[in-house]
Parts: C-alpha cells; sequence; structure tokens
C-alpha cells in the first residue's frame, strides 16, 4: 500500500442532475435521493474505518451538504472543512439550464458528447443575457475569488483542470505530507481533472470516464504521489457499474 491514502467524492444527486439539465456553477441543491446517496456514503466509510483530520470542498451546496453528511454519518463533523472555488464544478457556460437529453435532440448525441466529455472544446460561454447569469456572477460566495479577470464564461475540462490544479498543488499535497488524512467532496469534472492528472490519463481514457454520484473513492499514492491505488470505489462493483453508466446515458436523446 501507498506513503500517502486520500479519499475523494462527487457530490449525491442534485435536483438538477434528477431533471438532467446542465448545471455547473448553478447552485442545484441536493435531490432527496442525492441525500440519501450522502448518508450511504458516510456509512461506507465508517464502515471502512476511514478517519479524516480535514476536509476540502467546493462552495457549491450539493458538494458542501454531501460532505456534511458524510462527516456527520461518520461521526467526525468536527473536523475544519475547507471550501474552494477551485473544486467547482466546471462552469458549462451557455448550456447552463438546458436539459441534456434535448440539447442532444437538438445538436446530436456526438455534439453533447464532445461538450460534456471532450477535453479542450469548451461549451459556448454564458453570455450576460444568459437566465442564470446574474444570480451566478453576483453570487456574493465569489467575493474572495475568482477575480473579474478570473471567473469564467465558460469552461473545457482542460480549463477547469488549470483552476483546480493549483489547490492540489498548493493546498492538498502539502497536507498529505504533513501526514493529514484528507477527503475531498467535490464534482463530476473537477474530481475528473485531478483523476487525469494523478492516472496521466490521455484525452481519449478521460473521455471515457463518468464518475458516479455519491460513492466514495480511495487513492494511494507513492512519496512521488503516484497511484499504487487507484481510484478504489467503496461500493461493489455491480452498483458502481450502473451509477457510471446512468451518468454516461444522461447526454442520449430520448
Ligand atoms: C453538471 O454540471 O451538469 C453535472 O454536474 C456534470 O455534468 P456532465 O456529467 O454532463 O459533465
Amino acid at each position: 500500500s501507498g506513503k500517502y491514502r486520500i479519499v475523494m467524492v462527487r457530490h449525491g444527486e442534485s435536483e438538477w442532475n434528477q431533471k438532467n439539465q446542465f448545471c455547473g456553477w448553478f447552485d442545484s441543491a441536493l435531490s432527496d435521493k442525492g441525500k440519501s446517496e450522502a448518508q450511504a456514503a458516510g456509512k461506507a466509510i465508517k464502515d471502512a474505518g476511514l478517519k479524516f483530520d480535514v476536509a476540502h470542498t467546493s462552495v457549491l451546496t450539493r458538494a458542501i451538504i454531501t460532505l456534511e453528511t458524510i462527516l456527520n454519518e461518520s461521526g467526525q463533523s468536527g473536523i475544519p472543512v475547507n471550501k474552494s472555488w477551485r473544486l467547482n464544478e466546471r462552469h458549462y457556460g451557455g448550456l447552463t439550464g438546458l436539459n441534456k437529453a434535448e440539447t442532444a435532440a437538438k445538436y446530436g448525441e456526438e455534439q453533447v458528447k464532445i461538450w460534456r466529455r471532450s477535453f479542450d472544446t469548451p461549451p459556448p460561454p454564458m453570455e450576460p443575457d444568459h437566465p442564470y447569469y446574474d444570480v451566478i456572477v453576483k453570487d456574493p460566495r465569489y467575493a474572495n475569488g475568482p477575480s473579474q479577470e478570473e471567473f469564467p464564461k465558460f469552461e473545457s475540462l482542460k480549463l477547469t483542470i488549470q483552476r483546480t490544479l493549483p489547490y492540489w498543488n498548493d493546498v492538498i499535497i502539502p497536507q498529505l505530507k504533513e501526514g493529514k488524512q484528507i477527503i475531498i467532496a467535490a464534482h463530476g469534472n473537477s474530481l475528473r481533472g485531478i483523476v487525469k492528472h494523478l492516472d496521466n490519463l490521455s484525452e481519449d481514457q478521460i473521455m471515457a470516464l463518468n464518475l458516479p454520484t455519491g460513492i466514495p473513492f480511495v487513492y494511494e499514492l507513492d512519496e512521488n504521489f503516484k497511484p499504487v491505488v487507484s481510484m478504489k470505489f467503496l461500493g461493489d462493483e455491480e452498483t458502481v457499474r450502473k451509477a457510471i453508466e446512468a451518468v454516461a446515458a444522461q447526454g442520449k436523446a430520448k
């Protein structure tokens, strides 16, 4: 086993996941199913005996509540929690709020797959007249960053990685070096970025990776932070496989 261990989890199903809408930086709450997924994740962490010194999450409610639920369920709600916009979901630009299946019917499943999963093709930008522009840009949770120049109007996975990786390198790695046990509760695409980095995945490999909601996974890393155990899910194979397929299928026209 590795020198370092870190646990990551994508938030439970959100209301917009349930409605199959592109969400990105829109602050959708957890659905009832998402809350149950977070409780189950907490139980799995408790059963695995995983204890943490510090937790990291985004500034979006669905990830924060997932983390709080996990910590409560596993009897460790007192630990420090760091929140950063750098762990946010990828910004879905002009697609934010659109239904994924309707978008596939309109633009084709192939185009939607490119928008959802390609490495560097971004979605169209979110313009100031977009229905969710103001609610996102003027949200007081962004008072401490990103700056106006950094504030995204859209993000490809590549751009997402560019703003997530500094957090990994400058905050997470030093804490691992101090021997801290860490959990990160974040999002489908911010976590895909970290996974791509850790496992050194090609653009084709990352295109094929879908992360299930609410199922924690473990990495063990050697002294150079190279994985000796990658993405070991705390769940039985069949459940994990079905949850991954459900995420992939969100981009199909009905
Ligand atoms: C979203 O922002 O809509 C989801 O959280 C992730 O979406 P994706 O699986 O379509 O990239």
